[in-house]
């Protein structure tokens, strides 16, 4: 399974794209703010003798709506603010966004032109608001591989992506009836997937490394566990249990070959904060200056009350958190689901 070719979140602006079912990744972007604002504001700190002309940033599997700008408005807005309390004109931000090839990067560039029309309208009306210059960049391909020129980043983050592994690994043996790691997968599975994530996380590693300046910060929040054993079922019991019971309901109405079904198995892993740790140290080019866990909290967004201005987030809607849950996963892994079930 090339995942390259073909994987991507759904693309457009109706009803199952991601654009609307991104709720709940943008509720771990609002956690993360201030580790983010933090991050740039250290970094532009700790150039002030060279205070640096051009910071730039890239955004790792950005896909597409409206997280994919949420991310450099915060760090745009903290160098404002930043450079200001410095007494500096804030230096020129340029912005790389990052995903797989077949990412939707139309809809971005089409956002980014509504932006700018909205930012020229502010800087003319509020005559105290002064952003930064911004140049953004869309830089296709996969993070397992160089993307940028040595040593040009200062600032990398990457939200809800990091789990996807770069392919499905070699399995030895069938996860009956599963599609992911669950209580019932057979140890060499799970075994064979905490390889695949070993290998791709540690080149992630060596790739940014190369491209990350001295001094440079990375922000990265993925989905992830707090059990030792990857079979623990944490994301399995919301996310791709309820998956796994549709496909075999349409196997049984002989909707979709049990065959193709037992071989179909999720690209993804959620590490533990001792995997990482452990992964971190073997690489060698980064420290860890903050790891922390957080909840995914289900009724908080249905509710809407993960942050304050999202009224117009179509994810939530009135029939109950399931039904979002569902539409989010689509959004994510319809192109997986078809790829694999339809088209083999
Ligand atoms: C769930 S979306 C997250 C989007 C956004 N960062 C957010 O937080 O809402 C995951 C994205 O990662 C991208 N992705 C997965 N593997 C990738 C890879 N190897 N290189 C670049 N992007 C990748 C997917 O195409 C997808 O757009």
């Amino acid at each position: 399974m090339d995942l390259v070719k073909f994987f991507h979140m759904n693309g457009g602006v109706g009803d199952a794209s991601y654009l609307n079912n991104s709720g709940l990744q943008r509720m771990g972007i609002m956690k993360t703010r201030r580790i983010i604002e933090e991050a740039i504001s250290n970094l532009c700190k700790s150039n002030i003798i060279k205070y640096p002309k051009t910071l730039v940033m890239a955004d790792l599997g950005c896909s597409l709506g409206p997280n994919t700008l949420l991310v450099g408005s915060m760090v745009i807005d903290e160098v404002a603010k930043t450079s200001q309390e410095m007494g500096l004109n804030p230096p020129e931000v340029q912005i790389n966004l990052n995903d797989l090839p077949t990412n939707d990067f139309n809809t971005i560039f089409c956002a980014l032109h509504e932006r700018e029309k909205k930012l020229n309208t502010e800087k003319i009306t509020d005559v105290h608001y002064s952003p930064p210059s911004c140049y953004f960049t869309g830089v296709p391909g996969s993070y397992f591989g160089r993307l940028f020129p040595a040593e040009s980043l200062n600032f990398v983050h990457s939200s809800y992506s990091l789990h996807w592994l770069s392919q499905l690994p070699k399995l030895r043996e069938i996860n009956k009836g599963n599609v992911y790691l669950a209580s019932t997968t057979p140890e060499s599975v799970s075994k064979a997937y905490y390889e695949q994530f070993q290998a791709d996380f540690l080149q992630f590693l060596r790739c940014r490394s190369e491209e990350m300046m001295v001094g440079g910060r990375m922000v990265l929040t993925f989905a992830g566990r707090t059990t030792e054993d990857p079979r623990g079922e944490e994301s399995y019991y919301y996310l791709w249990r309820p998956l796994a019971m549709a496909l075999q309901e349409m196997v049984s109405e002989g909707l979709v070959d049990e065959v193709k079904l037992d071989s179909f198995n999720l690209p993804w892993f959620t590490a533990s904060p001792t995997e990482i740790m452990k992964l971190v140290e073997i690489e060698g080019s980064f420290t860890i200056d903050h790891i922390e866990i957080f909840d995914v909290n289900w009724e908080a967004w249905k509710t809407k009350k993960y942050d304050n201005d999202n009224d117009n987030d179509a994810s939530t809607d009135d029939n109950g958190v399931g039904h979002a849950v569902a539409k989010s996963v689509r959004a994510g892994i319809e192109t997986l689901v078809a790829n694999h079930l339809v088209k083999q």
